[in-house]
């Protein structure tokens, strides 16, 4: 037994090292190179545009390419997201909590409701400080924001400016009138 004892604990050692390395294989082959998560469902990606463009109609005010150009004269003036350098949770953040005072609605329905959504920031904080939250098309589910911001990653964000023909067509992902205004 005494003999024993060293042994098995090497074999031991080596079958966690060994498990530990094929992990490690596992991960690496399941994120693509450079990317910091793995690539969304394109069923999601597809999903949060269509919420993009009509449920919350994020449309109306960052334009349909997400470039800023918005598609209301009458809607405040919002930032192009094609080249934001926020982050998958400064994005969830900003669409769940929105941005009191400057224009951007909070898409969770709890948000400043229930205190943990929003850093701690309740409807009361907000009136004592004098921000007006704008009201959203719609809310959304955790679920559906998440599919907003995999849409945006996939499509919009770091993807350099919608301004090809073929990049409208790749975008949509099939033929649409506007695309014909782009050489
Ligand atoms: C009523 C107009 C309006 C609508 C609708 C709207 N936004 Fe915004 N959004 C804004 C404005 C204005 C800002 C800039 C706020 C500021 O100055 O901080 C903004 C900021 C943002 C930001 C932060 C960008 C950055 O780099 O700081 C993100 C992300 C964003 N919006 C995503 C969305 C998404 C996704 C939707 C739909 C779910 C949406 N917005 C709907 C007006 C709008």
């Amino acid at each position: 037994m005494i003999v024993n004892g060293p042994v098995v604990r090497v074999w031991g050692i080596g079958a966690i090292v060994a498990s530990a390395f094929a992990g490690a294989l596992l991960l690496a082959a399941a994120t693509p190179v450079g990317a910091q998560a793995p690539a969304p469902d394109p069923e999601d990606v597809k999903e949060g545009m269509s919420i993009y463009r009509s449920k919350a109609d994020c449309q109306t005010c960052h334009g349909w390419a997400a470039d800023g150009r918005k598609m209301d004269t009458q809607m405040p003036d919002a930032p192009n997201l094609r080249t934001t350098r926020l982050g998958r949770a400064g994005i969830l953040y900003a669409i769940r909590c929105g941005r009191p005072g400057r224009g951007m609605p909070a898409f969770d329905r709890q948000a400043y409701k229930d205190p943990s959504r929003c850093n701690n920031t309740t409807e009361a904080d907000l009136q004592k400080n004098n921000l007006d939250l704008v009201t959203p098309a719609a809310t959304l589910q955790p679920r559906e924001i998440e599919m907003v911001a995999d849409f945006l990653f996939a499509k919009a964000i770091g993807k350099g400016a919608l301004d090809t023909r073929a990049k409208c067509v790749e975008y949509w992902g099939e033929e649409q009138d506007v695309c014909d205004e782009l050489k």
